[in-house]
C-alpha cells in the first residue's frame, strides 16, 4: 500500500503522514451542524520570489461545514485568493492539510486532483476564464467531457438547461466574445454547475460587474445554498457582509476575524 504524501514542512521538505482520516472538528461555530464538510488546518503557504520567501498565509484553521454560504473579506494582498487555491487544490500548499469530505486533497496526484475537483467543487473566478473559441453551450458542457459523468446528449441537453437558470438560452451558441461581462458571469456559474458539485468556490464573481448585475447573480447563489449548496465567496463588497451565513476576515495571511449571521 501506498503511504500517502503530506505537504507537512520538514527540514529536509515534504515529510510522510500516516493521517488517512480527516481531523477532529475545530469548536463549533454558531449554528452550524454535523460533521464539517471542508476543514483546513494550518494551511500555509509560502512563495518563493526574488526578494526571497513570501509568507502568503500563515496557519490558516478553518471548518465550513455544508450548507453555509461563507464570505471572505480582506483587502488586496490580504491572501483570499491564495486560500481559495490552497481549497481547491489549484495550487499545493508549503505546510498543512486541506480535507473535503474524507479527502485529503495533498495526498492526491495531479490526475487525480483534476477528476476529484470536477465532481466535487465549482469554481468561479472573478476573470471568467471561459475558452474564447468554444460556443457558450460548449464551454458550460466542458467539465461535463472531463469527467464523463453524463453521457454526451445527457450533457448537452444538461448545459442547455443550466444556461437557461442563468437566463442564457437564447445565446447557447455564441461565442464569449460576443456577450457582456455579466453574461460571462452568469455563464461561468452554469459551467460550475455543470457536475452538479455540493460545492461552490468563487473569487470575487461580481467585482467586475455593476451593482444590478452583481445582485443578480448573488440572487443566484442565494437559490444555490437554499437548495444545499455550500458556497465560499471571496468579495470586497461589504454590504453583502449581513447576507451570507458566516463572515471571514483576513488580514496579511491570517484570519482576523469571523462572524456568524446564523
Ligand atoms: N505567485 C505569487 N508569487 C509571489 N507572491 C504572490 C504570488 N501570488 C500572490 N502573491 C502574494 O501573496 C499575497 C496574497 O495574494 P492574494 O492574491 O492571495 O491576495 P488577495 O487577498 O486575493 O488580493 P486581491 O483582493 O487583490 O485579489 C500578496 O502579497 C501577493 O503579492
Ligand atoms: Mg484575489
Amino acid at each position: 500500500m501506498v503511504t500517502p504524501l503530506s505537504w507537512n514542512k520538514t527540514s529536509t521538505g515534504l515529510s510522510r503522514s500516516t493521517s488517512t482520516v480527516p481531523p477532529a472538528p475545530l469548536p463549533c461555530p454558531q449554528g452550524c451542524n454535523g460533521e464539517p464538510l471542508i476543514r483546513l488546518r494550518g494551511v500555509t503557504k509560502r512563495y518563493r520570489t526574488a526578494a526571497g520567501d513570501f509568507t502568503a498565509l500563515s496557519g490558516i484553521d478553518l471548518d465550513v461545514y455544508p450548507g453555509e454560504f461563507v464570505g471572505i473579506f480582506g483587502k488586496s494582498g490580504a491572501g483570499k485568493t491564495t486560500l481559495i487555491n490552497m481549497l481547491t487544490g489549484v495550487d499545493h500548499l508549503s505546510a498543512g492539510e486541506v480535507w473535503v469530505n474524507s479527502t485529503s486533497i495533498q495526498n492526491q496526484d495531479e490526475n487525480q486532483l483534476v477528476l476529484w475537483r470536477g465532481r466535487n467543487l465549482g469554481i468561479i473566478y472573478q476573470s471568467f476564464y471561459l475558452m474564447p473559441t468554444l460556443s457558450l453551450l460548449h464551454n458550460v458542457m466542458l467539465p461535463m467531457d472531463v469527467c464523463g459523468l453524463y453521457r454526451r446528449g445527457v450533457s448537452e441537453q444538461r448545459a442547455m438547461d443550466l444556461l437557461r437558470l442563468v437566463e442564457l438560452e437564447e445565446h447557447a451558441f455564441k461565442l464569449p466574445s460576443a456577450i457582456s461581462g455579466g453574461q460571462q458571469q452568469r455563464v461561468a456559474i452554469a459551467r460550475a454547475l455543470a457536475n452538479d458539485p455540493p460545492i461552490i468556490v468563487a473569487d470575487e464573481p461580481t467585482g467586475r460587474l455593476d451593482s444590478v448585475t452583481a445582485e443578480t447573480i448573488f440572487q443566484i447563489f442565494i437559490q444555490l445554498v437554499a437548495q444545499g449548496k455550500t458556497i465560499i465567496m471571496v468579495t470586497h463588497d461589504r454590504n453583502l457582509a449581513h447576507r451570507v451565513s458566516r463572515t471571514l476576515y483576513m488580514t496579511d495571511g491570517e484570519m482576523a476575524d469571523s462572524s456568524s449571521n446564523a
